[in-house]
Order: C-alpha cells, then sequence, then structure tokens
C-alpha cells in the first residue's frame, strides 16, 4: 500500500521505518528540515535500539523516503498522523497545536477513499472533531483514530509485534470500510495472531491515555508502598516479589525507585485529568493527582536521602549522578527524574557530575548548568557520593569493588533498586536504596 506518516519523530520515524519493512511504500513528512535530512541519510535523529540498521535494510528497498513537503502525501491510500500532544505551557492540557496542524495541511490532498489514521495520544473527543474536518473536506475519505503503545527503548519490536491493535472507527462497527484497509496495512502481524479490537472513536482514544493511567498508577502504588516501608522498616523490592506472585496483580511495572518520567506518562495522566474536567467528570480521576504527588515525591525524597548519605549538608558535595534519560535504551531526557534530581542538587549546593551512555547531548541542552562527563571512570573520580539513577546495563555491571579505588568516599544511592546491596556493602560501601532498610 502506499502510506504517508506526517511527523517523524520518536514515534513516526519508527512507524515510517516498521510500515516499510512490512512492504508498504512510505513517505515520512516533517516540518523539521534536520529530522529530515537524517532520516533520507538513513540515519536515526535520536537513539533508538535497532532502528537506524531498520532505516538502512528498508532505504535499499526503495520503498522509504522522506522529505518536508506535506505535497508528497497526495496519492498515498493511508495517513497517519503521528506528530507530538506536548503538555501545554502552563496548564495541565494536551497542546494540540501540532495534530490540529498537520490534519488541516494535510486536507488539501486527500483523496476519495482516503483512509486518515490518528496515532497520536490526545484528550477524548478530539477524533471526532478531527473526523468532521475530514468529511467536510473530503466525504468519500475516512479518519479512524489507531492508537500507539509503544515504549521508547523498544520501539521497533512493539511496532512490528505489538500486544493488540485498536481501531476506533465512527460507529464502531466491524463492517465499516475503513476496518479492511487498516487490517490490509497490517497483515503481517495480524495473520501471526496479534489480537486486534473494533471500538468506536472516543473508546479508542481512551484505551491510550487509560492504558497509561494504569500504568502510572502501579509505579506510583509501588513508590507509596516504598515510603511506608521506609517508615516500617521493611523492603519494598521482596514486598513487589510477593506480591507480584499474584497473577491478578503481576510483577511487571511494580519497580519501586525515583519514580516514572518521560514525554508520555507524565504528560498524559495530567490531559487526562483536565480533558475529564472539561466534560464533568473530574471526580472520577482526582486519584491521578495523588499518583502524580506520589511520583514527584520521589525526586525530593532523593533529594533529601542524598543530604543524609552525605552528613546532613550537601554544600560542596562532589556528587556523580549515573543515568540522565528517563529510562534505559533511551536518550530521552523529557521530564526525566534523574536529570530533574541532579539540577535539584546542584541548586542546593552540591557539585553534580552527570554522565550517561547516550542521552548527554540533549541534557545539557535542558540543563547547561550541570557539570557532563562522558567517561565513567572520570565520572567518579573524587566523588563524595554516586547516585545510580537511570538503570543502564553498564551500571549494573559495575564492580563495587573496583569503583571504591576512584571515588572519594564510599556511598552509593540505588535510585532504582537494582544493585546487590550486600555485595555493595561487603565491598565497604554505605549503600540506600528506596523504600530498604
Ligand atoms: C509509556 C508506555 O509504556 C507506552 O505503552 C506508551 O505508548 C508510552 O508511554 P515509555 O514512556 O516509553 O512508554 O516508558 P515506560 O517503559 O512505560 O516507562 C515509563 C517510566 O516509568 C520510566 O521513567 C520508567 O523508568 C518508569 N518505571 C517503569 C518505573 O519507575 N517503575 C517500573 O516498574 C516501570
Amino acid at each position: 500500500m502506499r502510506i504517508s506518516v506526517i511527523g517523524c519523530g520518536y514515534l513516526g520515524a519508527v512507524h515510517a521505518a516498521c510500515m516499510a519493512k512490512l512492504g508498504h511504500e512510505v513517505v515520512g513528512i516533517d516540518v523539521d528540515e534536520r529530522k529530515i535530512a537524517d532520516l533520507s541519510a538513513a540515519q536515526a535523529p535520536f537513539y533508538e535500539p535497532g532502528l537506524e540498521a531498520l532505516l538502512q535494510d528498508v532505504q535499499e528497498t526503495g520503498r522509504l523516503s522522506f522529505t518536508t513537503d506535506m505535497a508528497a502525501a497526495a496519492g498515498s491510500e493511508v495517513h497517519f498522523i503521528c506528530v507530538g500532544t506536548p503538555q501545554k505551557k502552563g496548564e495541565n492540557g494536551a497542546d494540540l497545536t501540532y495534530v490540529d496542524a498537520a490534519t488541516l495541511s494535510l486536507l488539501p490532498y486527500l483523496a476519495p477513499g482516503d483512509v486518515v489514521v490518528g496515532k497520536s495520544t490526545v484528550p477524548v473527543g478530539t477524533a471526532a472533531r478531527l473526523a468532521d474536518l475530514v468529511a467536510e473536506q473530503q466525504p468519500l475519505a475516512h479518519l479512524v483514530w489507531n492508537p500507539e503503545f509503544l515504549r521508547e527503548g523498544h520501539a521497533v519490536s512493539d511496532t512490528l509485534r505489538p500486544d493488540r491493535f485498536v481501531y476506533g472507527v465512527n460507529g464502531g462497527s466491524e463492517d465499516h470500510t475503513a476496518v479492511a484497509v487498516l487490517d490490509e496495512v497490517y497483515e503481517a502481524p495480524l495473520s501471526s495472531g496479534t489480537p486486534r479490537l473494533v471500538t468506536d472513536l472516543p473508546t479508542a482514544e481512551l484505551v491510550k491515555t487509560a492504558a497509561n493511567s494504569f500504568l502510572a498508577t502501579k509505579i506510583s502504588f509501588i513508590n507509596a508502598m516504598a515510603e511506608l516501608c521506609e517508615a516500617a522498616g521493611a523492603d519494598v523490592t521482596r514486598l513487589a516479589d510477593a506480591i507480584g506472585m499474584d497473577d491478578r496483580i503481576g510483577r511487571k511495572f511494580l519497580n519501586a525507585g525515583i519514580g516514572f518520567g518521560g514525554g508520555c506518562l507524565p504528560k498524559d495522566i495530567r490531559a487526562f485529568m483536565a480533558r475529564a474536567g472539561e466534560l464533568g467528570a473530574d471526580q472520577a480521576l482526582t486519584f491521578l493527582r495523588e499518583v502524580d504527588a506520589i511520583n514527584m515525591r520521589r525526586r525530593t525524597r532523593v533529594v533529601e536521602l542524598t543530604r543524609e548519605l552525605c552528613g546532613g549538608s550537601l554544600l560542596g558535595m562532589r556528587i556523580t549522578v549515573l543515568g540522565a534519560a528517563f529510562k534505559p535504551e533511551s536518550d530521552d531526557v523529557r521530564d526525566s527524574p534523574a536529570l530533574s534530581i541532579a539540577a535539584q542538587l546542584q541548586l542546593q549546593g552540591a557539585v553534580v557530575t552527570v554522565t550517561d551512555p547516550k542521552a548527554l547531548p540533549n541534557a545539557a541542552r535542558r540543563f547547561p548548568e550541570l557539570q557532563y562527563v562522558e567517561n565513567i571512570d572520570s565520572a567518579v573520580d573524587k566523588a563524595d557520593a554516586v547516585l545510580l539513577l537511570t538503570e543502564w546495563q553498564e551500571y549494573r555491571d559495575l564492580d563495587p569493588h573496583l569503583l571504591r579505588d576512584t571515588v572519594s568516599s564510599p556511598r552509593i544511592l540505588d535510585g532504582r533498586n537494582i544493585l546487590d546491596p550486600g555485595k555493595w556493602r561487603s565491598a565497604g560501601w554505605q549503600y540506600r536504596g528506596l523504600g530498604r532498610p
């Protein structure tokens, strides 16, 4: 099929490459010339495992091209809207500027039978509004909502082999013309057994925000338990192992630590609360305010624990932060708890050095006042305390004996509860986890 993908960020670039991998002829369109130049040269504009290899692989087939010219969407039968919906400045709601602009600029190129597929995370009700715009311009075209559930760091496999497809269509019927079109787009994963659900438009939009809210709630639940464990002298990691063995609960997303961040969960739960308020259903989501508060409290808690670990004062203390990305296998620092803690420590008088295998350029743009060091040995050199805040494999594998000779004082705060406390303590370290004795 001929497909256009509008927006080539974390979602769209991966989606375009994966659609070409599935055998379609794809054009990726974005207003950012640098991004388009990188992608045209089969270079990923951000770090995502497997993306660059995939771009090179499909480039050779001639089925994938990139441009800044929206006119290139003409002739495609399916148009995916993959632009961002960031949090509005100074407000909780989602900023729909990019979704609206992408849709409006696509309208003149729509032909009868075309299907516009929304993938961006939007406030419920947006799809119906955009469907009206499409119908006004081209009554024989359709708009469907097909939310994306990919995780950064696993974006390629999540796109090629998702858990499920959700198609939101006007009226919610399997017989809607666009259902067969999307089935053709996703023929390969569907034929290998990926389930798909057809719903109406608002349900499809809500599936995405509900899923992200549930994940955020799960993380904040275990972080609330971590607060209790700290007060009672219990171990939250063992508690999570034990409750996670009940398969109604499950162990995934029960890792207590410095909390969630990134370009999705924090802004999505806030936009969901804002939208519920507009719909007069704000009471239904007041618990998400608590989910958000528990999450933000983890960051303050880590600053306080670091102060304790440093003997009561942060002033002049040399602190090394391992990890700047919001999660491993990503260079994304949007709302990164690691970076926000690093900045807060610096504000409170510590001398902070940050290291990360991939995210330093993005981190330096976000917080230029921090010191960034690529090499981990140089980063920890003469440190008064080391904070492990993003669980990259190379930090999991650190040897406490070797590291001890480099630092000034062997104190470690394990913000992701991934190190073996016994091993670190017996190597002479003062170890602190979160929610652990
Ligand atoms: C999330 C959703 O998982 C994905 O389905 C959706 O499409 C986009 O938002 P992503 O933002 O890539 O994906 O990251 P995710 O793996 O969900 O992690 C989010 C945050 O939660 C990270 O900061 C991570 O470190 C944190 N987290 C995750 C925890 O603190 N504890 C856990 O147990 C799991």
